[in-house]
């Protein structure tokens, strides 16, 4: 089949995102104006670059009560945000921080998860997640929408200053993918736990002789 997006397709549910998979969630903490914490499941999300580390998350659509989502309009006014990785363990609590909750609700309390202090930026980490990426904003940048209002996309790019990780998922000075247990996003309301390897060696260029 082929079909162009905004056409009809003719599928019972939009397949878009059930191709672009798996997708890692970037459960993304920030403080509002008045201090208050934010914490929401994005997984339009991903790490773009090494040196300096950043990563990247997108906002799409509007927050419940209008405008941007809490999580961008926080990181817009306060420029930092943490991103904590969301093991298989934690799939109901970050469920739990999806729900379209009034602004000032606090999703750390609706989710009973407890407030790790940051070291470099003012939002608090989710202790219960097994690593966490500090970031600083970079930039905002507007992607385009079908409408500004009722869709603003907007993308996140934030440089990753500080990095925790919990010393249990540390085998021999590697990250044991199986013990840090990451949340895969699928499509429709599918999910995955990676906790399957393997490896393979990049090769190097050899000339014919
Ligand atoms: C697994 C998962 C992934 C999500 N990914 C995104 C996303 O990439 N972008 C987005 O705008 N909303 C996404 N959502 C929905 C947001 O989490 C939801 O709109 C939330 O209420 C936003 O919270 P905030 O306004 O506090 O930022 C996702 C939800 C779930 C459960």
């Amino acid at each position: 089949m082929f079909y162009r997006p905004g056409e009809p397709h003719g599928l019972p549910h939009d397949p878009f995102n059930a191709l672009v998979v798996p997708r890692p969630i970037g459960w993304i903490s920030s403080l509002d104006a008045a201090g208050r914490a934010n914490l929401a499941p994005y997984s339009f999300f991903n790490a773009v670059a090494y040196h300096p580390p950043q990563v990247v998350f997108a906002g799409t659509g509007a927050h419940a009560e209008g405008g941007l989502k809490d999580s961008v309009a926080n990181i817009e006014a306060s420029g930092a945000f943490v991103c904590n990785v969301a093991s298989a363990a934690l799939a109901g609590a970050m469920n739990l921080t999806s729900a379209p909750a009034p602004r000032a609700v606090d999703e750390f309390e609706l989710a009973g998860l407890t407030k790790a202090p940051s070291r470099l930026v003012a939002p608090p980490r989710v202790a219960e997640s097994p690593a966490q990426l500090e970031c600083r904003l970079v930039r905002i940048v507007e992607l385009e929408t079908s409408d500004p209002v009722a869709a603003p996309n907007r993308l996140v790019i934030g440089r990753v200053v500080g990095i925790h990780i919990d010393d249990d998922v540390l085998v021999e000075g590697r990250v044991d993918i199986a013990r840090l247990a990451p949340l895969a996003r699928l499509g429709y309301r599918d999910y995955a736990p990676v906790r399957e390897v393997f490896e393979m060696t990049r090769p190097s260029w050899q000339t014919a002789e």
